[in-house]
């Protein structure tokens, strides 16, 4: 348990609420004039929970059984939980939690069916103006992603995906639709989920199949697509200010934290090296240029990456407004780790924690690493900061009473909420919000479960597609009911 230093307390204001993303809800794949995204793709496989690659490893024959499947059963990304047919009501049940904002991500593919479109599908922007007005009526803020790991298949097929430069006016012109039709109800934007994460799974981050680049360097063509990426969501970014004076654009990035595994300076220098890999980008979002060690990491490996000169100018001119990221667990770095325990992440692998405990699913809990991370983040970019994505994944049990007990799933909530606080009150940092990951159950990023649930809403809906769709409050849900309430200065519960 998180032992909080100074007594709990929050900013007026505090923006607490919950996080989601549409391949991970919305379904209805091929309804409402959508084209079909990267997402509807990715078949559902059962891998071990240490053996993530397997889950990840997409192929161009993948592709080609996906497009040949013509079903969804084995497909979960194309069903999910059906929020686009709940929202109503799962909206409703978010405000009686007292939810100040909400995060959701718009699909690019129901505002373009194809990319190319010169004119946007209005059905698809009906379907959002009509989620932003439903927000609104409740007294809800949107924090809205524009792209969350769904990038559109027409993107992979038609083009390589964000390696080919084509892919930046592409955004941009989604990115103005969007600004343009939605800017009135929404006042809080983030351009790319998880900014760092193409190198960790390259397909969802930026449409990149691997054996479309023969005789490459995948980490080059990675490299390549990730600036194009950068650019995209400079120029992104000042749209929005041009068009929407009044909003706010923050970087989204996986705060990853890692603990050297020993005082042994070896650990510590790999700690330090895989963290620059986890800031390089954000680094470029907020000061608005390359930072010099990923220009020397490109330089000394060889690779040709392709920045024309108008880049330096657009990176400068599209700086961010605040920092928001996810933060789920820490784990340790070694120089060498003959011999150690790993401990698996959802894409990311570090070394087992002796002293953490870990989830079913072998994510090491650690609030006071969120404390940490807080700190680390504030000091580096004095920005605001947004924890957009926290939470607990766990196999849930809908119990003879009907109900769903989650004493865990509170302690994990307590805990944070705890940690948080001293960061502010303590450490003076500049927080602003938090969502909590998957406030309702939904399909699991990384192994498309939805046996893994992080919701205060449990779904009926199993792994292959068999479930109701109903939704059942869990003893959690009334649990941050009270904790908005009091604005994070009642955490106690009855376990
Ligand atoms: C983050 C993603 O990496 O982690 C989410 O932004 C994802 O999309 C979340 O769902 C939790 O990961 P997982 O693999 O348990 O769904």
């Amino acid at each position: 348990m998180y032992q909080n230093v100074s007594p709990l307390h929050f900013p007026n204001g505090f923006m607490w609420g919950g996080a989601t993303a549409a391949n991970q809800v919305e379904g209805a794949w091929n309804e409402g004039g959508k084209g079909m995204t990267v997402q509807d793709c990715l078949p559902y496989r059962e891998v071990g929970v240490a053996d993530f690659t397997k889950q990840f490893a997409f192929s161009s024959q993948d592709l080609e059984e996906a497009l040949a499947a013509g079903e969804d059963a084995n497909y979960p990304k194309r069903r999910a939980i059906d929020f686009y047919h709940h929202y109503k009501e799962d909206i409703a049940s978010f405000a009686e939690m007292g939810y100040k904002v909400l995060r959701v991500s718009i699909c690019w593919s129901r505002i373009y069916t194809d990319p190319r479109d010169p004119e946007p599908n209005e059905e698809g922007i009906a379907y959002y103006e009509d989620m932003f007005r439903e927000l609104r009526a409740h007294g809800i803020e949107p924090l809205v992603t524009l792209s969350h790991y769904d990038p559109p298949l027409a993107l992979v097929t038609d083009y390589q995906g964000w390696y080919s430069r084509e892919c930046i006016d592409l955004f941009v012109k989604y990115a103005r639709t969007c600004f343009e039709r939605f800017g009135r109800y929404v006042k809080y934007w983030l351009t790319f989920n998880e900014v760092d994460a193409m190198l960790r799974h390259a397909v969802t981050s930026g449409g990149l199949i691997e054996d479309r680049f023969p005789g490459m360097e995948f980490e080059e063509v990675i490299y390549q697509a990730m600036h194009h990426q950068m650019v995209a969501s400079a120029k992104a970014v000042k749209l929005c200010h041009e068009l929407v004076p009044d909003a706010q654009v923050g970087c989204m990035m996986t705060k990853l934290m890692f603990y050297p595994y020993t005082c042994k300076p070896e650990d510590n220098l790999a700690t330090q090296q895989r963290m620059r890999s986890i800031y390089r980008y954000v680094d470029i979002q907020v000061f608005g240029e390359y930072p010099r060690y990923l220009l020397t990491e490109i330089e000394r490996k060889g690779y040709e990456v392709e920045m024309r000169p108008e880049d330096t100018r657009i990176l400068r001119e599209g700086t961010v407004d605040f920092v928001s990221f996810s933060y789920y667990m820490t784990s340790c770095m070694a120089g060498d780790t003959t011999g150690l325990d790993m401990a698996p992440g959802n894409t990311v692998n570090g070394v087992k924690n002796p002293h953490l405990p870990s989830s079913e699913w072998g994510w090491q809990t650690d609030p006071t690493g969120l404390r940490i991370s807080l700190v680390e983040l504030y000091d580096r970019y004095r920005k605001p900061l947004f924890i957009v994505e926290n939470g607990l994944g766990a196999k849930d049990v809908v119990s003879e009473d009907g109900c769903v007990h989650d004493p865990y799933r509170m302690e994990y909530l307590a805990d944070h909420v705890r940690a948080m606080s001293d960061a502010i009150n303590v450490d003076g940092v500049d927080l602003i919000g938090y969502t909590w990951w998957g406030c309702i159950d939904l399909v699991s990023e990384s192994t498309r479960q939805m046996s893994k649930r992080y919701g205060f809403i449990y779904v009926d809906m199993d792994d292959y597609g068999n479930g109701t769709f109903k939704r059942i409050k869990k003893d959690s849900f009334n649990y941050y009911k009270q904790v908005i309430e009091s604005n994070g200065e009642n955490l106690s519960f009855e376990a």
